[in-house]
């Protein structure tokens, strides 16, 4: 893909997904805004990739953080073109064990982040009206439920029915807005995962690697370089006429 001169802005980049997505969308030409809530691995990776990045400390549930993000990105790099609203939060948590304050967290990143990232960049885009694309993190989780999951299944919901109405309300202005959906993809959030999954069904984590890994038809679980050559493709002119889809990145995991 080729995105010399475009403008992007990856929240969540300082790990995972995000920064697998950052790192394609230089490599491809473009110039990235870093932002994440954790300062220190934002310029890390910031600086790992070169004069086209940048580091932004940005908590995504908060408004005037995330203007601020685009501010900087405008401020670094004349423009924005992309703005992928990557940062999120899981927890394993059984319904009945599940209190308000972790309901509302899980909401407050995965949902209000998101709706924050959509909204100030579709500012930023109408006024510029050069057009544009937003990409919203989704998942499997957001297609079918999953037990101990129920407020991160929902949150992905609200994702892929966001990005549907998003796109709709945004095409006059040629702003694109799409979601991926990735399957297993090892990443630091997976760290966090597999020890308490484990221990509340009763199995030892190989036993829960094994099980999972058998729902994959591909055979392997994913890794960040599995999901970001799409999102560079969603990004680019060769996707001008795919919006308000979400996209599964998951080794043939769920087909819907
Ligand atoms: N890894 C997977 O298997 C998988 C599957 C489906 C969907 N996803 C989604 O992909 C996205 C990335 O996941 P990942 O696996 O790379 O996770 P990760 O934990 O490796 O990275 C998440 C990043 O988000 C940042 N973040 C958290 N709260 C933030 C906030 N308030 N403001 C700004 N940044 C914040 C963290 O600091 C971290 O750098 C998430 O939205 C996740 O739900 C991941």
């Amino acid at each position: 893909m080729n995105h010399d001169g475009k403008v992007a802005i990856v929240t969540g980049a300082a790990s995972g997904i995000g920064r697998g997505i950052a790192e394609r969308l230089v490599e491809d030409g473009a110039s990235v805004l870093i932002a994440d809530i954790d300062e220190s691995s934002a310029i890390e990776v910031a600086n790992a990739l070169g004069e086209r990045a940048g580091p932004f400390a940005c908590d995504v549930t908060d408004e005037e953080s995330v203007e601020a993000a685009i501010e900087a990105a405008v401020a670094s790099f004349g423009r924005l073109d992309i703005m992928v609203n990557n940062a999120g939060v899981l927890q394993i948590s059984p319904v009945v064990e599940t209190d308000v304050d972790d309901w509302d967290r899980m909401f407050a990143v995965n949902v209000r982040g998101m709706f924050l990232g959509a909204k100030a960049a579709a500012k930023r885009l109408i006024e510029q009206d050069d057009g544009g694309v937003i990409i919203n993190a989704a998942s499997g989780a957001g297609r079918h439920g999953v037990g101990m999951l129920s407020h991160y299944c929902a949150t992905k919901a609200c994702a892929i029915s966001m990005t549907q109405s998003l796109a709709l309300e945004l095409a006059p202005h040629r702003v694109r807005v799409n979601a991926y959906a990735p399957g297993h993809i090892m990443t630091p959030m997976w760290d966090e995962i597999w020890e308490p999954y484990a221990s509340r069904v009763g199995k030892s984590v190989d036993e829960i690697r094994e099980l999972f890994l058998g729902t994959i038809p591909w055979g392997r679980y994913g890794e960040p370089a599995d999901v970001a050559p799409g999102i560079s493709w969603l990004c680019s002119e060769d996707a001008e006429y795919v919006t308000g889809q979400t996209i599964g990145i998951n080794g043939g995991e769920w087909l819907h």
